[in-house]
């Protein structure tokens, strides 16, 4: 049977935030503190500071109801058994985890403590951080009975976070000792004992009352090592594939095709297997180069790792040298840019290869008019409008006069674009698509040039093939 508990999250992002509703929704009391007061006034007012499916009608659901937001830290301590520390962890100068922000919280999470308070880590922390935190509370003079660190992981991804969270493939839950993980066990009774899913406004997804969430119970630092080692496998699953489209490239192959292949065996599985611009966004990078640290620190020589990281890297200057051979010379063109979030349906521009791209465009002389569905108002800040960058309200604004267009996030309407339209937007149909969203004959059909990944460029009737590309 499960019973409410009083939860207190730090950190209002994309994880902390979306935890904070998620709890509440599955019925237990959540204060949410951030130290960022303009968030915390548009949460109080409720309004989602991201672009996440489900949030808004969460937050609408459960606020002031099972969620309260605030930037008093105190009060959320004193009233609550377990306390989530969900802050940034972002990458240091020698690629370890920039552990600050949670040292920051830990310290003043002791100053409050005065009752026994399970102190858990869902940020993503190398291996050993259950150690420093609990080292820290010590330092700050809190008894160590009064408080135990457990470590939970968060898998969910930016796009699907709510149905992620709710419907998770697996709960990890690192603890060393059983006080602390049957709290644990308790926080996510609805989920594993399938209550949640028995109600009538429960979020529809794959988990049931039949088939509840399953939740694994490991040592703290195994489950620190889980969240590292998971990411830092999907992100070798997509430097894998990409490595493998520059040579189907090379042979006039069709990564798509192989892809397929390959995923068709059940021990592989179609997942993480699109070849594109690489991997970006504000945990892969970071991770994968953190347990490369760990591993080094321990003596460890986790080579691959630093292959993955040069793969998806270079993938990127493949990318842009599609973009000037197909151009021939970069200075003074105008290119329409389809998508600046790192990945499709949220929009989270930390690290996006789309970015990236963009700027050594815009270094090579180019101008770039950009339109993406979320991601607009988070790049300005970084990327200002400007004469060599402009945003446009849709696709065909941003094609219009251009050059040629470059697809550099999924979003799926950017697979069903109007393709005459665009054609006529354009000066020339050329399209050099960073995340194969269409099939190169089709393309060639609708009249386009067509570079893509992994896959032999088609050519329009207007422009002719080339005899040979040769880079200048
Ligand atoms: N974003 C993801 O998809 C994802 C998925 C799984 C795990 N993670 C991990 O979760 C952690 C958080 O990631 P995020 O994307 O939610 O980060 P974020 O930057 O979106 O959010 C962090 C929040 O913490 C707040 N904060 C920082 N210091 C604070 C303090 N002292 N007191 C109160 N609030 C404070 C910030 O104001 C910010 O709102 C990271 O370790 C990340 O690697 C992220």
């Amino acid at each position: 049977m499960s019973r409410q508990v009083s939860i207190c999250v730090i950190g209002s992002g994309y994880v902390g935030l979306v935890a904070a509703v998620c709890f509440a929704e599955v019925g237990h009391k959540v204060i949410c503190v951030d130290n960022n007061e303009a968030k915390v006034n548009m949460l109080q007012q409720g309004i989602a500071p991201i672009y996440e499916e489900h949030l808004p009608e969460m937050l609408a659901r459960h606020l002031n109801k099972g969620v309260t937001f605030t930037t008093d830290l105190g009060p959320a301590i004193e009233a609550c058994e377990a306390v989530f520390i969900a802050v940034g962890t972002p990458q240091g100068s020698s690629g370890s985890a920039d552990l600050s922000y949670v040292e920051a919280v830990v310290s003043e999470i002791a100053r409050y403590v005065t009752s026994y308070k399970v102190l858990v880590e869902k940020s993503t922390v190398p291996v050993y951080t259950n150690e420093w935190v609990s080292r820290c509370m010590h330092r700050h003079g809190v008894e160590p009975e009064l408080f135990d660190v457990v470590s939970n992981p968060e898998f969910l991804r930016e796009g699907t976070a709510i149905e992620d969270f709710l419907h998770p493939d697996r709960i990890v839950v690192g603890a060393n000792n059983d006080r602390s993980a049957q709290l644990l066990r308790d926080i996510y009774a609805p989920l594993t004992e399938g209550t949640y899913y028995t109600q009538p406004e429960a979020l529809p997804g794959m988990c049931s009352p039949a088939n509840p969430a399953k939740l694994l119970v490991t040592s703290a630092q195994s489950a620190e090592i889980i969240k590292h080692s998971s990411n830092a496998f999907l992100a070798l699953k997509i430097s894998f594939i990409n490595a493998v489209a520059n040579l189907a490239e090379s042979v006039d192959a069709d990564i798509e095709d192989i892809a397929t292949g390959m995923g068709l065996d059940s021990r592989i599985g179609t997942r993480f297997l699109r070849a594109g611009i690489g991997y970006g966004g504000s945990c892969f990078p970071k991770d994968v180069a953190a347990f490369y640290w760990v591993a080094q620190q321990q003596g460890i020589d986790f080579q691959i790792l630093d292959e993955v990281r040069k793969i998806n890297a270079h993938q990127q200057e493949i990318f842009f040298n599609k973009v000037r051979a197909a151009l021939w010379t970069l200075r003074g063109k105008k290119l329409a840019a389809l998508g600046l979030a790192f990945k499709a349906d949220t929009d989270d521009i930390r690290d996006s290869p789309a970015i990236d791209i963009i700027r050594k465009l815009i270094d090579a002389g180019v101008s770039i008019t950009a339109y993406d569905p979320a991601a607009i108002e988070k790049t300005k800040a970084v990327l200002p409008p400007s004469d060599s960058m402009q945003y446009a309200e849709d696709p065909y604004s941003a094609a219009e006069g251009a050059d040629a267009v470059i697809i550099l996030t999924e979003w799926k309407e950017f697979g069903k674009l109007d393709l005459h339209r665009l054609n006529h937007a354009l000066k020339f149909p050329i399209i050099i698509d960073g995340r194969n969203l269409y099939k190169p004959a089709f393309m060639q059909e609708q009249g386009f040039t067509y570079v893509s990944v992994g896959r032999p460029a088609v050519y329009s009737a207007q422009q002719g093939k080339p005899r040979k590309i040769v880079l200048s």
